[in-house]
């Protein structure tokens, strides 16, 4: 890539975030998702600190100004009204006095507060803001670990597939099957009207979506018994490896900061974490199953949910593994990386989680792959992501075999990791 087509990609980057920034909080694109989500505010937050940091711990503020008072983050702020989306406000009813959804999404405020803590441009100056915000992210790590772990095994559940972040991919199929569709409110989906209802989850999926929410709900969104409660209890190796690597990015944190209790917290639970994370690997496969804690089974589904647990300090001969299966994907794909194995039947290139590539994901897996010292292979997984950009922009995710874009366009988390694909080896992205 010639300099001038780094600055123009970088300069488009930015034009998005400027776009789809509402002031205290970012939107992940216009129409389909016009609220605040949770994971993609803190992704996009690294983004928003290469053009102004003040703003950057901002997004991440706003988000944590709505953490309930049991520690949950929600997983979307519903800051103004809006018609196009389902299900809104008066579907979650949580009685939040600005709304909220009544679920979390994947933590992975840790890890971005201290990547961009570490580039800060004055750290003397942001300090106190930081060490505020640590505290709220320590609460929702702590929330995690006593809310959906409750037999204290040291990996956490999720009990609905949107808290995965990965809403319909494939590894949700077996336990899906112990939610019930019957008795729901008739209701109707406003994300087809935005996007193609070929790319999007099914009719059959979304009516247990909303099963799930009407149940929580009738549980008074009361964290004490909704695990137990609900008959989706999955524990993801993706979400637990982001909480792995979250909770240890916030003990390094917390020690520059001097919060040595928050550092020592944090520092245990990842070692705990990492250790259970082993009874999730899959040998014959080479990568991280999910266990569906209904029945004490893994689920033999190859998404790249299991290989997302190289995001997590875990043992190099894993790292290595899930190498092998990402170098091997690629060469059944035009563009890195698919969200599940395309020799499984159900595989869909261009549904959503069921296939298709999204770039956050590429960012998160070449960095566990650098961190365990496997740098070519982060760097390839960083090319393709570029190319895959300047040929069809930044969409939602892609068809992984053509890199047809697919979903929203003009999306806010997917500008942000170009900016961070962009940076140089000493992580520096130069004038934009
Ligand atoms: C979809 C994605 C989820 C994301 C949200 C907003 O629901 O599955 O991961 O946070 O859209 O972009």
């Amino acid at each position: 890539m010639t300099p001038n087509e780094r600055t123009r990609l970088a300069r488009q980057a930015s034009e998005i975030l400027i776009d789809n920034d509402r002031g205290d909080y970012t939107v992940p694109t216009k129409g389909l998702y016009p609220f605040q989500w949770n994971w993609d505010s803190c992704l996009s937050a690294l983004g928003l600190a290469a053009l102004d940091e003040d703003r950057a711990w901002r997004e991440m503020e706003t988000l944590f100004a709505h953490q309930w008072p049991d520690g949950m983050v929600p997983h979307i702020i519903f800051h103004q009204a809006d018609e196009g989306y389902f299900p809104g406000p008066e579907i979650w009813q949580t009685g939040r006095p600005v709304p909220t959804s009544g679920i979390t999404q994947p933590p992975v405020a840790g890890f971005a507060a201290r990547r961009i803590f570490e580039r800060s441009q004055d750290r003397t100056a942001y300090a106190p803001r930081v060490r505020s915000l640590i505290e709220k992210i320590d609460r929702w790590h702590a929330f995690l670990y006593d809310a959906r772990d409750p037999q204290g095994e040291g990996l956490v559940a999720v009990i609905h597939p949107w808290e995965s972040g990965r809403d319909n991919t494939i590894d949700w199929d077996e336990p899906f099957r112990h939610v019930p569709r019957e008795g729901i409110t008739p209701y109707r989906r406003r994300d087809v009207e935005h996007a193609d209802p070929a790319h999007r989850p099914t009719k059959a999926q979304y009516d247990r979506y909303i099963w799930l929410v009407e149940h929580f709900r009738g549980h008074a969104w009361n964290n004490a018994v909704l695990h137990n409660a609900s008959p989706f209890r999955v524990v993801d190796p993706a979400f637990n490896a982001i909480l792995i690597r979250s909770c240890a990015d916030l003990s390094e944190l917390a020690g520059m900061l001097g919060a040595e209790d928050i550092a020592e917290a944090n520092r245990s639970r990842a070692e705990k974490g990492l250790a259970a994370l082993e009874s999730l690997w899959s040998e014959a496969d080479g990568q991280y199953l999910c266990l569906d804690r209904t029945t004490g089974r893994l689920v033999r589904s190859l998404s790249v949910g299991g290989l997302l647990g190289v995001l997590a300090a875990i043992p190099q001969e894993r790292a290595r593994a899930i190498g092998d299966r990402i170098a091997a994907l690629m060469t059944r794909c035009a563009y890195p990386v698919p969200s599940h194995d395309p020799s499984d039947p159900l595989f869909d290139a261009k549904r959503y989680w069921r296939g298709p590539v999204w770039l956050i994901v590429n960012y998160l897996l070449a960095d566990g792959l650098k961190a365990a010292g496997l740098s070519e292979q982060a760097a390839s997984l960083r090319a393709g992501s570029l190319a895959l950009i300047e040929k069809s922009g930044f969409a939602e995710y892609y068809d992984p075999l053509t890199g047809e874009p697919c979903g929203g366009d003009r999306f806010t988390w997917t500008a942000a990791m170009v900016l961070e694909f962009l940076r140089g080896a000493d992580g520096e992205l130069g004038r934009i």
